[in-house]
């Protein structure tokens, strides 16, 4: 099943660091990124070198070590090693992960560097063995929806291995049933502007063999009404307790075309990514990021001298767009009612 997709580690520990591979140069060079210190750290998060949520929230964790390092190495007092951990938990803030993951080994520190590094890999096997349940209850899911004809699935960004600690969530679910022998193709949307999907989303399914189309993202609303898609299956950035969900812009068209259409849209995502203390979509952060991304492309300016742009990162679906949640532990119908914020989360 692709043997090289089980390589591909977005994040990784390497005993006195933290490893990225750099997800700007992809699919065009395969390098890493060693990180020893918190400012590299930072600006890595902010310029996606890591990405998608889950691994976000492993490489803020692994984070916290890198800081304890870093703080010994060059003698920070507290306040110090205290601030510098807070700019890793604040570099992006819609994907609850990232502090999350920050939060979840802070309580190790006073153990130091070592505990925290142990603590952030058991997050990181985890979050594995999380996306193998969520592709088999999400194909077994989409399946029983489906009958026997061979699938066309739409994706948006990439919810893949590069996304998380490995596999991948939505893209865990369309290795499943490629597994299971279920997939005609897969459309990947381009996701403007950075290309995720153009370049993450398709480098993963050319390695794993899995027949794939790119398409813009202007493309995906008439590809889901024309019929040519049977189901679309998204990540999530951040799921509130009422089911609306925060992934990349553009996937709340994707989810408004799936209504129109009648076809199911399922969100995969762990419940590190379900955020209870958020009641709504309002609640949720949106990044912004910078104009350029808009108005140009490698360097190149495509719009105007002096044109401005407006460059959401993220959208809000709201619940009843939401067909399923597929997490770790099952399925969870959130259009139907069945909200994250009304099921048993697993402690
Ligand atoms: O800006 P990005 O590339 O970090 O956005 C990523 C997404 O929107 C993903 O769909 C989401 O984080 C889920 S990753 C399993």
């Amino acid at each position: 099943m692709g043997g090289m997709t089980n390589d591909v580690r977005a994040v990784e520990w390497t005993g006195d660091g933290l490893r990225l591979l750099d997800q700007t140069v992809l699919p065009g060079r395969v390098e890493y990124l060693d990180v020893r210190d918190v400012d590299t750290l930072v600006d890595a998060i902010r310029r996606l070198v890591v990405r998608g949520a889950p691994a976000l929230g492993v490489a803020g964790a692994f984070g916290v070590a890198v800081a304890l390092l870093q703080a010994e190495r060059e003698g920070w007092d507290r306040a110090r090693r205290n601030a510098a951990i807070g700019r890793i938990r604040e570099a992006r803030p819609t994907a609850v992960n990232l502090a999350a993951g920050v939060d979840r080994v802070l309580p190790l520190a006073i153990e130091g560097a070592a505990a925290v590094a142990a603590g952030a890999q058991e997050l990181l096997d985890e979050d594995v063995r999380g996306n193998r349940a969520i592709g088999a209850f999400g194909a077994d899911w989409i399946l029983a929806r489906t009958g026997d004809r061979p699938l066309r699935v739409l994706t948006h960004c990439n919810a893949g291995a590069l996304a998380t600690a490995g596999w991948g969530t939505a893209l865990g679910v369309v290795r499943e049933l490629h597994a299971r022998g279920r997939i005609e193709l897969v459309y990947a949307d381009e996701t403007r502007p950075l290309l995720q999907g153009a370049r993450l989303t398709a480098w993963e399914l050319e390695q794993a063999g899995i027949p794939y189309v790119v398409q813009a993202d202007a493309a995906a609303a008439s590809t889901i009404m024309r019929g040519l898609a049977d189901v679309a299956v998204i990540g999530a950035d951040r799921v509130a307790a009422n089911g609306d969900t925060a992934n990349k812009i553009g996937s709340l068209g994707v989810a408004l075309a799936c209504e129109a259409a009648g076809i199911p849209l399922v969100v995969a995502a762990p419940w590190s990514t379900v955020d209870l203390a958020v009641p709504d979509g309002d609640n949720i952060p949106i990044e912004e990021r910078p104009a350029e991304e808009i108005l140009g492309w490698g360097g190149v300016k495509t719009a105007p001298a002096g044109a401005a742009a407006f460059n959401p990162a993220f959208d809000v679906t709201p619940a009843r767009l939401v067909t399923a949640l597929v997490t770790e532990t099952g399925v969870l119908e959130v259009s139907a009612g069945v909200t994250p914020g009304r099921s048993d989360r697993p402690s």
